[in-house]
């Protein structure tokens, strides 16, 4: 067989999504009995209590197919976004969702906006479609540059990808950007706000998606149960949409996407807004002790509003080896003057911490 003319000639140029090193493989090469895995943005802590006991329920349920239109999920989302249900759409993890809506909108010839650097998964979906995807960089200040994407859309541009807060620098667009933004879009182009880190966001000034959503506007607002639920492993994300969109996506979606496991977990991770609020707590305070560190050590980084942090170094490689090597994970994206580290818990911080002063006492100003 000629594998070469079986696959699509698209699929050729794609390289697989890369996911952060494993806990286990540093921990043999470290010899570190602890790591403080920081490198995807997860949450250090377990799903919510009341997620675990829904989901240990389902157990014996399993030989069942889940619900495919993830009833319950829906209402529950709909009353506390106070959105109709009949504008969500539930994927596996916000991921699947950003392929899917790529996939009902973008074919040959089409064009797709995203800001770079940004999430990876934006370029892939387009590449999947055949479309091609135009690459806007943030500006000096790491900040999406909305009147650089808006003078890049042309008649060609179906959908744009917008990251608010930005993944991987932890930047967001504020509202009076976003209304100029919004103001000036063609008709014919859909807006995707990708909201994965939402529920970490201080700033008075951002711009919630779903402020924006008025069923008619073509727009979407994304957002994961991965993050602040801490349920990555289950895969469940959701997203609002206008209704048109929401029937293109379950014509092309798998029968059952999401799984029993993951719709329990989600459904009753909605119901804890004390345990949803020490996460953002926590966050908050490690974020800010972070800060510190970095700043008493000469490093520089991006202020964020995620559970993340853009660390500018000059010598990437070095210091994500020499975190390494003291058993703490970060992100490393090969060839930028960055990395990026997801805050944790105490514990996390002051590995973190300890890890970053080595390194420093080794290969001098970071
Ligand atoms: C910006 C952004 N969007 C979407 C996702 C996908 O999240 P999930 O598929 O786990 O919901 C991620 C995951 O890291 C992300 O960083």
């Amino acid at each position: 067989m000629d594998y070469d003319a079986l696959i699509r000639p698209g699929i050729g140029p794609m390289v697989p999504y890369a996911p952060g090193l494993r806990a286990s493989e540093v921990r043999q090469r470290s010899g570190k009995r602890i790591i403080h895995k920081l490198s995807s943005n997860e949450n250090p802590h377990g799903p919510f209590p009341t997620a675990i006991a829904g989901m240990r329920a389902v157990l014996p349920h399993l030989n069942r197919y889940p619900d495919g239109a993830a009833r319950a999920l829906k209402r529950a989302l709909a009353e506390r976004l106070s959105v109709d249900s009949s504008n969500l759409i539930v994927g596996n993890g916000s991921n699947e969702l950003l392929v899917l809506i790529a996939q009902a909108v973008l074919g040959e010839g089409d064009e797709m906006l995203f800001a770079w650097p940004s999430f990876v998964v934006y370029p892939m979906a387009a590449q999947l479609t055949g479309a091609t995807a135009v690459k806007v960089p943030l500006t000096d200040r790491h900040h999406h540059d909305l009147s650089a994407m808006r003078e890049a859309i042309t008649e060609k541009t179906k959908l744009v990808f917008l990251c608010n807060p930005n993944n991987p620098t932890g930047t967001i667009y504020e509202r009076d950007e976003f209304d100029e933004f919004l103001s000036d879009i063609p008709d014919h182009v859909l807006v995707v706000l990708d909201e994965a880190y939402r529920e970490f966001v201080t700033s008075a000034e951002f711009p919630d998606g779903l402020d924006y959503f008025d069923a008619g506007r073509p727009l979407v607002v994304l957002r994961t149960f991965s993050k602040i639920y801490s349920l990555a492993g289950a895969r469940v994300g959701y997203g609002v949409a206008p209704e048109p969109l929401v029937a293109a996506v379950d014509k092309i979606r798998a029968p059952f996407n999401v799984s029993s496991i993951a719709q329990v977990g989600a459904y009753y991770s909605l119901s804890d807004d004390a345990e949803l609020e020490r996460r953002q707590r926590e966050n908050r305070e490690q974020k800010e002790l972070l800060y510190s560190a970095f700043d008493r050590l000469g490093i520089s980084y991006v202020p964020s509003e995620a559970n993340f942090i853009y660390m500018l170094t000059e010598k990437p490689e070095a210091v994500f080896q020499a975190l390494l090597s003291e058993g703490v994970i970060v992100r490393d994206f090969g060839g930028v003057p960055a990395l990026r580290v997801g805050i944790g818990t105490l514990e996390d911080t002051e590995a973190t911490i300890g890890a970053l002063q080595s390194a420093v006492a080794r290969l001098g100003r970071l």
